[in-house]
């Protein structure tokens, strides 16, 4: 396993991303509510970048105790990215697809080191 360098915490914003290539392969780094995560960035429909496409708020549905809908609303802590040539949309803090649980992108490990963002590869 090797660590290669990604960035800076102080210069790495939340809610921002860094694509880095280790070996032969690309990851992307998110930072959402001051936690890193890192996917592969080779999406499991046909390859696209994965990683590189939006972020969006996870949509959920609220219910009623009789279980009939309130409505859609926008999550205010979970956040998707979604590939950027045809929709798949991934949870940011598991990788999962959502249309299909079972599928989930390879995650890396983040670590830092002081002021320096390493991914673990
Ligand atoms: S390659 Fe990512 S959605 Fe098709």
């Amino acid at each position: 396993m090797a660590e290669q360098f990604v960035g800076r915490v102080s210069e790495f914003a939340d809610g921002t991303r860094q694509i880095v290539k280790v070996g032969n392969t690309e990851v992307g780094v998110f930072r959402h509510e001051g936690t890193f995560y890192a996917y592969s960035n080779y999406c499991l429909h046909q390859g696209g970048p994965a990683c590189e496409g939006l972020t969006i708020a996870k949509v959920e549905e609220h219910l009623r105790e009789d279980k009939t809908s309130v409505g859609l609303f926008f999550s205010e802590k979970d956040m998707n990215f979604v590939c950027p040539w045809h929709g798949y949309e991934y949870d940011m803090k598991s990788g999962e697809c959502i249309s299909d649980r079972k599928l989930k992108l390879k995650n890396y490990e983040v670590v830092t080191k002081g002021d320096d963002v390493y991914v673990v590869a």
